[in-house]
């Protein structure tokens, strides 16, 4: 179905074909001033100097051909030759009827649907999650969905970071602690145990050990670096024990994730492409693309119009260890052939930008990917504490996911208690626990994605759960509210089915109305940009039009049945626009708050 913009300009275009004039300059947008018009169209200045004629004279010319519109209810020709607009009821009921039937309220599917594989999660295996992967599974997860509503194919891969040295490391603690682990026995050829010979529990253990033992002991960290890369190498018993690490966390990992309504439809990891690293390097040498520099093997990547510098990809260091460029490059190598995408989209802190750039110029120049295969790199800020520096514990170290989710929950849980004080009932403990899980998960992805992504921001544990203002929980209530209000008119022996919306009677209701118009654009904008914050903005305009109609309007109390019973439609469209918004988002609303 057409945007409401596109629909409505083209009425505008008419009108100025009509009146003589390019029709082209009939773009209409949204007003800059709501208090006079709700769209304008600033065609008859950009006509002036085309026509050697005064704007004014060209608006009121166009606006007389409006005169019996079916789509403008009122345009007004104002100086120095604005066009303020303003649509008819009757246009507006019958778009929100038309979206109403229309899939997706009327959002249009792609002619060509791409196919996409997301890159999101990166969670290093055997490292507990901590606060700067949050970001990147909340924006992944919202992109995969939004693209995955709007009609592409997408696949969704962790790419688990276990290629690096916390291999080592805990390879080597292990050594010192069990010697005589099969696995460290050079001469063994059997099979290795199915069993991993430690638990996660232990896992999460052994790492921050030896990861502490490694800055103070030289010798230790050599051994780390080596076990690496005899892992890396694929050395039998190092490579069987390195899959144990992987098998062992992959379990814990998805039970986080899951906790954090984040699914992947792909659980592989850096190490998955080993194999594939030697042919590919091979590959880059034949070509002509790669070649030493300082003992280690480069492809230079800068190109004429640089301004910043551009260091050359490493792509080997001088031991011949791969590195965190050659993993990347490879597990391209390894969705091109796979799943043949047409667009690879990553997710990581911003500051891994030159990473990204230097691998996908590297990927293009030595033909890794097709010339029309789209990279997309979304560099993401980091979230801070209140006093501005990156997100820490209280006394001062890196702050864990589930700790972090842990005190979301405890605010929650407190704030539902003083809501219920405040409406004068008691909340049921567990089901405030439930809620507050709910709730809470709204608080900090919403939170997090109501900022462009490539920004810093604040996490304000007392701002985000906040039931007032541009926040989760806000939304949140507002969707509480009307399944509340839904409920009792089914009390009061209302049907939900079969019951339309209404041309608008108040000024409250038209902008609702006016609102709910558009969903489908802001969602096929937040897909084409990769901006899940555009959808942010849009439900807390649309929740903020709901709630002024609400206190402006006594709803469930309106005589007129017919009259209700367009208010309960447009009630019950605002909701489902709000539930799969916030489902774009990655979260859902409670039943209650
Ligand atoms: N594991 C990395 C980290 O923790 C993030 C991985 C990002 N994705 C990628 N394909 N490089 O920083």
């Amino acid at each position: 179905m057409q945007k409401l913009l596109d629909l409505i300009s083209e009425e505008m275009k008419k009108a100025f074909a009509a009146a003589g004039y390019d029709g082209e300059l009939g773009k209409v947008t949204l007003s800059n001033r709501p208090d006079l018009c709700e769209y304008q169209c600033n065609g008859a200045m950009a006509g002036a100097k085309q026509y050697h004629k005064a704007p004014l004279m060209i608006a009121q010319e166009v606006a007389k051909k409006l005169a019996d519109s079916e789509v403008f209810g009122e345009v007004s020709a104002v100086a120095p030759g604005f066009l303020n607009l303003k649509l008819k009821e009757s246009f507006v009921k019958a778009y929100l009827d038309e979206m109403r039937k229309s899939e997706k309220f009327g959002l249009t599917m792609p002619v060509n649907p791409k196919k996409i594989i997301i890159d999101y999660g990166g969670p290093n295996v055997a490292k507990p999650l901590h606060v700067g992967h949050l970001r990147s599974a909340i924006i992944g997860e919202s992109v995969k969905r939004i693209c995955r509503y709007a009609g592409h194919e997408v696949i969704g891969d962790i790419h688990l970071g276990d290629w690096g040295l916390q291999m080592g490391l805990i390879m080597t603690e292990l050594k010192k602690r069990q010697p005589e682990l099969v696995y460290f026995d050079d001469s063994y050829e059997g099979e290795y145990p199915q069993e991993a010979p430690f638990t996660i529990g232990e896992l999460e253990e052994i790492y921050p050990a030896a990861s502490a033992k490694s800055k103070e002991d030289e010798g230790y960290k050599a051994e780390a670096m080596e076990a690496t890369f005899k892992f890396q190498n694929g050395v039998r018993g190092y490579w069987a024990l390195g899959k144990q690490i992987i098998r062992v966390s992959i379990p814990d990992l998805k039970k986080n994730y899951a906790n954090l309504n984040v699914e992947f439809d792909l659980w592989k990891g850096e190490s998955d492409v080993r194999d594939l690293i030697p042919p590919m390097v091979e590959a880059m040498k034949q070509g002509g693309f790669a070649y030493e520099s300082e003992g280690a093997l480069v492809v230079d990547v800068k190109e004429e119009t640089d301004t910043k510098e551009m260091p050359p990809c490493m792509i080997l260091k001088s031991d011949g260890a791969s590195l965190y460029n050659t993993t990347d490059l490879a597990t391209i190598k390894d969705r091109m052939e796979q799943y043949h995408p047409d667009q690879l989209i990553y997710l990581a802190d911003k500051r891994q930008e030159l990473h990204f750039e230097q691998v996908f110029r590297c990927a293009k120049k030595t033909g890794l990917v097709n010339t029309d295969t789209e990279l997309t790199y979304i560099g993401f800020g980091t979230m801070n504490g209140k006093d501005g520096k990156p997100f820490k514990t209280r006394d001062g170290g890196v702050m864990r996911l589930e700790n972090l989710i842990r005190e979301i929950n405890e605010e929650m849980i407190r704030k539902i208690h003083e809501n219920a004080e405040e409406k004068g009932y008691q909340a049921d403990e567990t089901q405030a626990e439930e809620t507050a899980r709910i709730v809470g998960l709204a608080a900090i992805k919403y939170g997090d994605l109501s900022n462009q992504a490539a920004k810093d921001y604040i996490f304000d544990m007392d701002r985000f759960t906040s039931f007032e203002g541009d926040t989760g929980p806000y939304i949140l209530y507002t969707i509480v509210r009307i399944k509340s209000i839904l409920a009792k008119y089914e009390e009061q022996g209302g049907k939900l089915t079969d019951i339309v919306i209404r041309e608008a009677t108040s000024v409250s209701e038209k902008s609702l109305m006016l609102e709910l118009t558009k969903c489908n654009a802001v969602v096929e904008a937040a897909c084409e940009e990769t901006a899940p914050h555009k959808i942010c903005a849009y439900i807390y305009d649309l929740a903020n039009a709901f709630n002024h109609f609400y206190h402006e309007t006594k709803i469930l109390t309106e005589e007129d049945t017919q009259k209700k019973a367009g208010w309960i439609a447009l009630l019950a469209m605002t909701k489902d626009v709000l539930e799969t918004c916030i489902d774009l988002l990655g979260f859902s609303a409670p039943e209650r708050m």
